[in-house]
């Protein structure tokens, strides 16, 4: 999968990009980002990028030619590739999401700065939009760091254990169950004993049980849309009544 990321901050991208599975998915080759400085896209003697926005107000506003330069030098009018600007105005990126952009062979990813870009970039260059989440960031370098990330490890062949992100948090609409590893007691702290009993079945269900109240307790808006079994629903409205008793 190949990210055209288009920026007035390459740098910010180095070190993320230079360590663990990030760093060994570009040794693979199953993974290539290239970085395209919009600055260098600027015509004037000052490689301006920004400027003040019509209508006053403070703060500046990125220039729309620098970026239309950038975007068409590396891309060329490619069909159907996606253009995808990061932005706290965008649609949130979920797990969902990060998966419905693995479909795509290529994606570029322009990073806004200041207060923002020239409406006009969305307009006519933007073919989606993303924002990491309900906070705003200084630019979209990050958030592209986040989705390249988030994308990257559902690539076929990126992590060792190609079932490792099915339990993931999220993957299947729940929290993941909490994990445990050696020593089994530690300061008095006893791992449960279900997880030491080598019975596989009763691991699985205890597991899915605690996945299921982890997101009761934490994040219950995300129960509407998991898939959950009727035995599953049984326990919700069991654990419910118990807190309504308890409360009332
Ligand atoms: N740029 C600034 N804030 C952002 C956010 N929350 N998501 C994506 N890009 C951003």
């Amino acid at each position: 999968m190949q990210f055209d990321v288009f920026t007035l901050f390459p740098e910010i991208f180095s070190s993320p990009l230079d360590a663990s599975i990030l760093k060994r998915a570009r040794e693979s080759g199953v993974l290539s980002v290239r970085l395209h400085n919009i600055r260098d896209y600027a015509t004037d003697r000052h490689r301006t990028t920004d400027d003040t926005p019509y209508g006053g107000g403070g703060g500046m506003v990125m220039k729309p030619e620098p970026i239309f330069a950038a975007v068409k030098a590396a891309a060329g009018g490619e069909q159907g590739l996606p253009i995808i600007l990061l932005s706290p105005q965008g649609r949130l990126l979920t797990q969902e999401v990060a998966g419905s952009l693995l479909h795509f062979p290529r994606l570029c990813l322009i990073c806004g700065r200041y207060e923002g870009v020239d409406e006009r970039v969305r307009e006519h260059l933007v073919s989606d939009e993303i924002s990491i989440g309900d906070y705003v960031l200084s630019g979209g370098e990050l958030a592209a760091l986040v989705l390249i990330e988030v994308v990257t490890r559902l690539l076929p062949g990126v992590l060792g254990d190609p079932a490792a992100t099915f339990e993931d948090s999220h993957a299947r609409g729940l929290l993941e169950y909490p994990h445990y590893t050696r020593p089994a007691n530690w300061r008095g702290w006893e791992v449960p004993e279900v997880l030491l009993s080598g019975d596989h079945a009763a691991i699985t269900r205890w597991r899915r049980e605690q996945a299921l109240r982890r997101t009761w307790q934490r994040r219950p808006e995300l129960l509407q849309r998991a898939r959950l079994t009727e035995q599953e629903r049984l326990l919700l409205e069991q654990w419910q009544k118990e807190t309504d008793n308890d409360t009332g």
